[in-house]
């Protein structure tokens, strides 16, 4: 059949199966070891193992099953083929009604092979489904709300450390949601809007965030490392960049971490020495469509990364830090952002406190480095097509020239 192609078919289906794995390794995919930032084949946590596994069950089962049919096939198609023209114009065999011994075996064989991949399934829905009972007092509770096109993350536990002392600030934070490695998380799912789903394929399988219901999912990071996280409910225009990251730290540096973001936002003192000659304020340059957001840089080390990302930036310029929070009033960025201690008690925006201490902005999307959040201050609408911000932008009439670009950038960059 193959061979009766013209050859120019023939190279065309050749050509699609080398672009198509040249396709898989342009995003993030190594495909001989089945390993990327969402690979469900290579995973990190014992809720995405005890899933797995239940993957490979139903692969091996369904593999011999088809092994066997396709020998069948073949051996039938062989064996009682035409072998000349009179066979071609034969009259077929007289027809058979069935040999109840084979009938009662094939059902027999069916339901053996259903009972090999029910059991390990029914197990893991069981087992993945909540924390153990017996570990339940060592788990951590964390609250994950969807907005479009967004995640907020909270921590209950730590805002009941704060009723108690009344010292510290809650803990809130966007798009990025640390945990302590080792320990089982609970992970509430609410949206503030329509249906997102919760996936961290390294982790855990995805759960879905449906309006007026609680759903929960429980995850465990292996040890500590830096997740690819994803919303997988279509959600609207920006579903497909609606992504988060999930930071698993040891112990020590999660307790430190939570004390970091239990502060109230950190003040640059302005009257620190002045600039004695004016900035050069050049335009960003041109991003073209979809072009990426994120280094090679960092993709080598993300961990590394986002504990860099934990100290005060180098050079910082006091004053360009001063203006850049005037300007946050100023350009009425405070009516959806909150940066707690400083201004502003929007809660429809992801919360700013610490937002220099984040290794991306929107949503996942982009590096947070001073290029890549004056590419997004400037024009969302080009980053993340329909997004709140871009339509307040437009709105209200809000443009930022590029001294004003790079003053809230330095603001911006000096939460930590
Ligand atoms: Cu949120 Cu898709």
């Amino acid at each position: 059949m193959f061979n009766s192609l013209p050859p120019l078919a023939r190279w065309g289906r050749a050509f699609f199966a080398l672009a198509s794995i040249t396709l898989l390794s342009g995003c993030d995919f190594n495909f001989w070891r089945m390993d990327g930032h969402q690979s469900t084949m290579v995973v990190d946590g014992s809720v995405a193992r005890q899933q797995l596994e239940v993957f490979y069950v139903t692969c091996w089962v369904s593999l011999v099953v088809f092994v066997i049919v396709a020998a069948v096939l073949a051996y039938a198609m062989i064996k009682f083929r035409a072998r000349n023209e009179a066979d071609e114009h034969a009259e077929p065999p007289p027809q058979g009604h069935g040999n109840p011994l084979i009938e009662l075996g094939l059902i027999g064989a069916s339901v053996l092979s259903l009972v090999i991949i029910a059991v390990p399934t029914l197990k893991a829905i069981w087992s993945t489904y909540d924390v153990p009972e017996a570990e339940k007092k060592d788990a951590y509770e964390v609250t994950a709300t969807a907005y479009q096109w967004w995640f907020r993350f909270e921590y209950p536990s730590e805002i009941a450390a704060v009723n108690a002392s009344g010292a510290k600030a809650p803990v809130i934070a966007a798009n990025e949601l640390v945990i302590p490695a080792g320990r089982p998380i609970r992970i509430n799912l609410r949206t503030v809007d329509v249906i997102h789903s919760f996936w961290v394929p390294k982790l855990a399988g995805k759960v879905d965030m449906i309006p007026n219901r609680a759903n929960f999912i429980f995850v465990r990071a292996d040890k500590p490392g830096y997740f690819w996280g994803q919303c997988a409910e279509f959600c609207g225009d920006s579903h497909a960049v609606m992504r988060f990251r999930v930071v698993a730290l040891d112990k020590k540096e999660f307790a430190e971490w939570v004390e970091q973001q239990g502060q109230l936002a950190r003040n640059v003192a302005a009257t620190a020495v002045a600039t004695t000659t004016t900035p050069q304020f050049t335009a960003l340059r041109k991003f073209a469509q979809n072009e990426a957001g994120i280094t090679d840089k960092f993709e080598v080390n993300p961990l590394e990364s986002w504990r860099t990302k934990q100290l005060p930036e180098k050079d910082e310029n006091t004053a360009l830090i001063a203006k850049g929070r005037q300007l946050f009033s100023a350009k009425t960025c405070i009516a959806c952002h909150s940066i707690r201690g400083h201004d502003g008690a929007g809660v429809s925006a992801p919360d700013l406190t610490h937002v220099g201490s984040r290794t991306t902005i929107a949503a996942g999307l982009l590096e947070n480095n001073s290029q890549q959040l004056r590419r997004w201050i400037r024009d969302p609408g080009s980053v993340k097509p329909g997004n709140k911000m871009a339509k307040a932008y437009l709105e209200n009439k809000i443009s930022l020239n590029d001294e004003e670009q790079v003053a809230l950038v330095a603001y911006l960059e000096s939460l930590k």
